[in-house]
């Protein structure tokens, strides 16, 4: 019941839910536990760079119970360990997101992985001043990079976009434009709200870089998500993976209900939970479905039709 695909059937999802990069994908530990977990469609890592890195001081994460704060700065592993990362289950298709942040570090790691990796770019990392953050609102520089991004990549390659927020009818016209002009598999939208503020009880701002601010996700920004999702649909775009603010069965039937095909999920991962989140809305989901008469996941757009 809750199949579904990306690309036309080249990436299928037993489960249309899944993990948004940066949640619970970091460690071998992390990535085993989402392998392992029943109720998600496909394992993403935690956006990756050349080297290593430690991140920024923390705290850097923090959630209330509308949504969270992060500005975590690229802690990862290095590109080495996603890409030689295996699945003991076989089953599920492994997507690495990858951060660069420049686009030079971007084809290295690209290239150095194996070619049937399925990447998801990372172009919206809120985070860093310079590298990939805010590339696609700017056409030329969104053009740019995809161009040198997918001549490091073989023909056949698989990859995903994980977009910005975007706000304007003109900013969605354009976007489109250069996502049909490359024809990734999916897009992925969107990354958190760049450069939020949120204050903690202590009365002071609630994470510690970049003077508090950073990126705000979970339900603070379902609106968002579900406006990206819709703007996209509208034009005719590929495969949608909605992410943003899904918390529970009904986030994700809305998500899908405006043209999504598959629903990942942040914030509410990280919370005491875990990935225990996704058996619920997995449950919830199947709920709303029935309550509706889908007997799949596209019977849900054509609710809204
Ligand atoms: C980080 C945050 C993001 O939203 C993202 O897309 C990639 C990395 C981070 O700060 O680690």
């Amino acid at each position: 019941m809750l199949t579904t695909s990306l690309g036309d059937g080249k990436i299928p999802l037993d489960v249309c839910l899944y993990n948004a990069s940066g949640v619970h994908c970091t460690t071998q530990e992390e990535l085993d536990q989402l392998d392992q977990c029943k109720y998600t469609g496909a394992v993403l890592t935690k956006s990756c760079t050349i080297e290593p890195r430690l991140g920024n001081d923390h705290p850097r994460y923090y959630d209330d119970v509308f949504g969270s704060i992060n500005s975590n700065g690229l802690c990862n592993e290095g590109y080495q360990f996603y890409s030689s990362w295996k699945s003991k289950q076989q089953k599920k298709p492994y997507i690495i997101s990858v951060a660069g942040p420049t686009v030079e570090d971007t084809c290295t790691i690209i290239s150095e992985c194996s070619n049937n990796a399925i990447f998801e770019l990372n172009m919206s990392c809120p985070n860093i001043g310079k590298g990939s953050g805010n590339l696609a609102y700017d056409k030329e520089a969104f053009q740019e990079y995809l161009r040198k991004v997918t001549e490091s990549m073989g023909n056949e390659s698989l990859y995903g976009i994980k977009l910005p927020p975007f706000w304007f009818p003109e900013q969605f016209d354009q976007a489109t434009e250069v996502i049909n002009e490359f024809r990734p598999t999916f897009v992925t939208t969107c990354n958190s709200i760049p450069n939020g503020l949120l204050i903690g009880d202590h009365n002071k701002v609630a994470i510690q870089p970049h003077d508090g601010f950073g990126g705000i996700g979970g339900r603070y920004i379902k609106p968002v998500t579900l406006a990206n999702v819709a703007q996209f649909k509208k034009r005719g775009l590929c495969s949608i993976v909605g992410c943003g603010g899904v918390s529970n069965g009904r986030d994700a039937f809305e998500l899908l209900l405006v043209g999504a095909d598959a629903v990942q999920i942040g914030t509410a991962a990280m919370s005491p939970t875990g990935l225990g989140v996704f058996k619920l809305v997995a449950s919830q989901l199947r709920r709303q479905m029935k309550a509706f008469k889908c007997e799949k996941i596209s019977d849900i757009y054509q609710l809204n039709k």
